[in-house]
């Protein structure tokens, strides 16, 4: 069967590989293939036990997968039949060089449009899909557009904003789609053509079309404030433990403000994730480098705050064990940086295991998902640190638990049984504020949360 249109995403990773599969299922008469440079992961696609776990994107992979999306690790045969590129390459910050520490990393990038070039014989509309500085558009035009084959690349920004744990329902559902392009007739036609796909889903209304700068600003800039509401509320948490203020009735009250509204206000130990960090040190950068002082300390302020409430938490758990956490045994509940997903990128877990590790704690880590990636992020710890997918044996003779990732299970446990089984005084730490406290206090448990006063026996 012929399909009506080839479509091509580089990069089979938590963006591309759930994009693509919600692509296909909705226009079936599209042939939608997705290249990556990583054999072991396109495998993965191809089997029942996919790279990365995302509720729903099995089933969706299951009724899709070889009648109209393929996953495959041929770029030069991909690129050459397909008429629109999207490119999800991974864009890290910069560990070397100018702008190390902040920039984006983008050689992947710059990679992936030479292939382009290299690869293609017709004109093609290549889309950006990986969060990207502002501008970069431009740069992608210049290397793809500077060539003699006498075709021609119009470069599209079409920034993701779903959401880990959530992919398919974002996907399916989004708030809006936003699509930049130049406001040159070639470039308007090529936004045109990527409205038309969206629009075999997505209400029309939702479709938001921009110049390309305006949308490659927009995803930094919706990241920025998301993550500073995030640290907002995490700097007056630790307000509300000098006080005696509950950050819990603190943000109900501020959220019933329609002007604030109700979302993203829950304390925790720390906002986690591949693109947070990463996008705000991208944006402090670039205001650097347009001599935009003030601003770009503005934003580095969302990132410190984040940090220092990592570091008040370790400390917390640190002088209530009795200023000594040495040879102790401490349960950490959750490795994911948040729950419904194996990701493990800039996890606040990370960095309190490896806190709790150099205090010679003896860590034992539990999640549902997440072990493989754990290991993996402390491979360099031999010493004091274990693996243990069930909850009941990783807190069998443990002083505490600590509470880093929002899973329902970690709600649902029985601790009475987990109390009589830990060593006395028993500790929690609940780094996102999901355990009932007051029955954990009943049962005997010194509890501390995120924003509140301790409820200790002490
Ligand atoms: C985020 C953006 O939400 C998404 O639009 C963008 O495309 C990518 O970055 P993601 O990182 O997958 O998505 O997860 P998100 O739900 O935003 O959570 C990020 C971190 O903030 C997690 O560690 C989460 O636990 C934490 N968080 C979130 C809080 O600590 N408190 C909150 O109220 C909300
Ligand atoms: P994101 O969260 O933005 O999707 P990931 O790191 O999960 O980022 O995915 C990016 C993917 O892009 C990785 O699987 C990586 O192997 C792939 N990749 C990087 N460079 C290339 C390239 N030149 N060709 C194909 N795939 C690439």
């Amino acid at each position: 069967m012929a399909f009506e249109k080839n479509i091509l995403c580089i990069g089979a990773g938590y963006v591309g590989g759930p994009t693509m599969a919600v692509i296909a299922a909705k226009c079936p008469q599209y042939k939608v293939v997705v290249v990556d440079v990583d054999k072991e992961k396109i495998r993965a696609w191809n089997s029942d036990n996919l790279p990365i776990y995302e509720p729903g994107l099995h089933e969706l992979v299951k009724k899709t997968r070889n009648k109209n999306l393929f996953f495959s690790t041929e770029n030069e045969k991909g690129i050459r039949e397909s008429e629109i590129i999207f490119v999800s390459v991974n864009t890290p910050t910069k560990t070397f060089g100018q702008g190390a520490g902040k920039a984006a990393d983008l050689q992947y990038w710059e990679k992936t449009a030479r292939e382009i070039l290299a690869y293609s014989n017709s004109s093609k509309i290549v889309v950006e899909k990986s969060t990207l500085p502002v501008r970069t558009a431009s740069a992608m035009e210049r290397i793809l557009n500077e060539n003699s084959k006498a075709i021609h690349f119009e470069v599209v920004s079409n920034p993701e904003f779903l959401a880990e744990g959530a992919a398919i329902q974002d996907l399916e559902n989004p708030d809006r789609v936003l699509i930049g392009s130049r406001e040159t007739p070639d470039g308007i036609a090529a936004r045109k053509t990527i409205v038309e796909i969206y629009v075999h889903w997505v209400p029309r209304e939702r479709i938001i079309e921009s110049n390309v700068w305006s949308s490659e600003l927009s995803k930094l800039t919706a990241n920025a404030f998301l993550a500073q509401r995030i640290s907002s509320i995490n700097s007056i948490s630790a307000l509300c433990e000098k006080t005696e203020a509950d950050i819990g009735e603190v943000a109900h009250a501020i959220g019933m403000d329609s002007r604030i509204g109700p979302k993203f206000l829950e304390a925790s130990v720390g906002f986690g994730g591949s693109c947070f960090k990463k996008d705000i040190l991208n944006l402090v950068y670039i205001c650097e480098s347009y001599g935009l002082e003030k601003v770009a300390r503005y934003w580095e302020a969302v990132v410190e705050i984040n940090e220092w409430q990592q570091s008040r938490f370790i400390q917390n758990m640190l002088t209530n064990m009795f200023n000594t956490v040495a040879g102790k045994k401490i349960a950490l509940f959750g490795f994911a940086f948040k729950a419904n997903t194996g990701d493990t990128r800039e996890s606040p877990a990370i960095y309190v295991a490896q806190g709790l590790l150099a205090e010679q704690a003896e860590v034992v880590i539990t999640d549902p998902e997440a072990l493989k990636n754990a290991r993996k992020d402390l491979k360099g710890f031999k010493k004091g640190l274990t693996f243990e997918p069930n909850p009941y044996n990783a807190v069998k003779g443990s002083h505490a638990i600590a509470v880093l990732t929002e899973w329902d299970v970690y709600r649902e446990l029985d601790y009475k049984r987990i109390f009589k089984s830990m060593v006395q005084p028993a500790f929690i730490f609940d780094g996102r504020n999901i355990l009932d406290r007051k029955k954990l206090f009943d049962i005997g448990f010194n509890v501390f949360s995120i924003g509140k006063a301790p409820l200790k026996h002490f």
